[in-house]
């Protein structure tokens, strides 16, 4: 006779379910109307300022949603600082010397704790002001799905095991995004963030010297383009030196795209998606039609904002740090 009671292994995975539901947050739009009505105002508005100040500073912090999201699910992991019992995603391989702006994300986390303190998340605002980003630059705005918690912890290691290098070539990045369920247009989509923004010739030198071991630049690059990107980054020159992503690195259109069609994409992760025979279709339509890669962008940044890793969370009071165990209220009567 069958026992009515549930086998081990049926249990535990009940658990498992149960727990990453419970860590998981229900997102929807409007998430902070009645509890910070002006949270989502506020962050536009300081993206707005720090847009004035320094015009890169706004593509760096929209690029923060794509490494923060990758690693464990949007959670602001990715804005926790080093500590010596924790080494965090800053210093990892993809984020070291490059990424960039986290001050912009204090100045809007002092904002909103200002007016709602203890109630917007880091994770929320990085997906805020990643919206903003491309909307203050000419591009698509669209309605965001919050309520996501902070994480109590970063990995170094994962963020290495999992963000690709600037050398990958189209077939492993569609690959890495399928595991995110992000489909070939999603990926072609996304990589459009690199309509606005710089990169260092560090993520460059070796396709314009040294070709996947060959000796010889790529030859996906077009020789006049190649001919500048000489100049910007000699062999043996600083590799901090930086170059536009695109021709027109502050507004966001699908130039991106059509420079990739005559061969004058920055990193060969972007060149690549016209090589590739499989991407080079959306390469191609997004470069013929802009509203048709707002479309998809927008799509896209929706769906990676929506990964989550259902660990729990909270709502951090100061972005680069956990909240500290909640101090005791000592009422001395209490402890007799
Ligand atoms: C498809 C895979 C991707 C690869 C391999 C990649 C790689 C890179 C690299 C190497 C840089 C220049 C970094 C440097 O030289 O210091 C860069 C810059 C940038 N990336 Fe990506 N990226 C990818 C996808 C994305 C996505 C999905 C987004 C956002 C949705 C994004 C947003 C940006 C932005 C805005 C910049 C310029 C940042 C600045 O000016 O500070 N990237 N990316």
């Amino acid at each position: 006779m069958k026992s009515k009671a549930m086998s081990i292994p049926l249990l535990l995975f009940v658990l498992i379910v149960i727990q990453m539901t419970m860590g998981e947050a229900q997102l929807c739009p409007g998430y902070y109307s009645t509890t910070c009505p002006k949270a989502e105002s506020t962050v536009r508005e300081v993206m707005r300022k720090a847009m004035i100040r320094e015009i890169r500073s706004i593509a760096s912090v929209m690029r923060l949603q794509f490494h923060d999201c990758f690693v464990n699910g949007c959670d602001g992991s990715l804005l926790l600082d080093d500590t010596p019992t924790m080494l965090g995603e800053k210093l990892a391989l993809s984020n070291i010397n490059s990424l960039r702006s986290f001050e912009v994300v204090d100045e809007i986390k002092v904002a909103l704790e200002k007016i709602c303190p203890g109630v917007v998340s880091c994770a929320d605002i990085v997906i805020m002001a990643a919206r903003d980003a491309v909307a203050l630059s000419g591009g698509p705005d669209w309605e965001v799905r919050l309520g996501r918690k902070d994480s109590l912890y970063a990995s170094q290691e994962d963020s290495d095991n999992i963000m690709p290098s600037p050398r990958a070539n189209a077939t492993s990045l569609i690959d890495l995004f399928s595991k995110f369920n992000l489909s070939t247009e999603d990926l072609v989509a996304l990589s459009g963030s690199h309509s606005i923004g710089k990169g260092r010739c560090f993520s460059i030198v070796f396709r314009l010297y040294n070709q996947s071991g060959s000796g010889k630049p790529d030859r996906a690059i077009d020789p006049y383009f190649r001919e500048k990107l000489d100049n910007l980054c000699p062999l043996g020159g600083d590799g901090n030196v930086t170059g536009n992503l695109d021709a027109t690195p502050t507004y966001f259109d699908n130039r991106y795209f059509k420079d990739l069609v005559a061969g004058r994409g920055f990193l060969n992760s972007d060149e690549t998606l016209y090589t590739n025979e499989e991407t080079r279709k959306w390469v191609v339509k997004f470069s013929e039609d802009q509203a048709a890669f707002f479309d998809a962008f927008v799509k896209g940044m929706v769906k990676m904002g929506d990964l989550q890793s259902g660990r729990p969370g909270e709502v951090r009071k100061n972005c680069r740090v956990v909240n500290g165990p909640k101090k005791r209220v000592s009422v001395p009567w209490l402890a007799l």
